[in-house]
């Protein structure tokens, strides 16, 4: 468990320059609803909300000092151990297309690709897909 000031720290550095970073209040808020889940460390953290036999990955983020060291990936076994703990049978996520990390990480840890929405992100010159991958746990 990291504290809300911890995480939106760490994700205002991990998404520097995609958009805004969420705020010290709203993971506090996060961090209080039934079904939130979050497993973290100094060099980042993951998020994800259980509700009945299904996990949805919410956010996973790593600072860019310690990226490539293999935080994210034990990271993402960490929540999918502690979603599959409060009764998930499988983790949701939604990725942005151009993402090349995120979808290299998801990809290395197992997850599939189930779908897209067309143009969901918007970026400053172009909109983007999101990709819809999930993995059973
Ligand atoms: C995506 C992110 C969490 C990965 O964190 P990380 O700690 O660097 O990832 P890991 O070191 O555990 O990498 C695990 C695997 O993911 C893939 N990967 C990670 N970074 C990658 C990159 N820049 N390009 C391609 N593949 C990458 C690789 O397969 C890697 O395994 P390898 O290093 O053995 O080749 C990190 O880049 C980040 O915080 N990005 C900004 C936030 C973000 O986009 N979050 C996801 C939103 S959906």
């Amino acid at each position: 468990m990291i504290s809300p000031e911890a995480a939106a720290r760490l994700h205002g550095l991990a998404f520097a320059g995609q958009g805004r970073g969420w705020r010290v209040a709203e993971f506090a808020d996060l961090f209080a609803q039934r079904g939130v889940v979050c497993v973290g460390r100094p060099e980042g953290f993951a998020l994800t909300r259980v509700i009945a036999d299904e996990a949805e990955l919410l956010t996973i983020a790593v600072d860019p000092e310690a990226q490539r060291q293999g935080h994210a990936r034990s990271l993402l076994g960490e929540i999918e151990m502690a979603a599959a703990a409060q009764g998930a049978a499988q983790m949701f996520l939604e990725v942005a297309d151009d993402n090349l990390a995120a979808r290299g990480l998801y990809t290395a840890s197992g997850y599939a690709e189930t779908g897209r929405r067309p143009g969901y992100y918007e970026r400053a010159t172009a909109r983007v897909d999101a990709i819809l991958m999930v993995k059973a746990l």
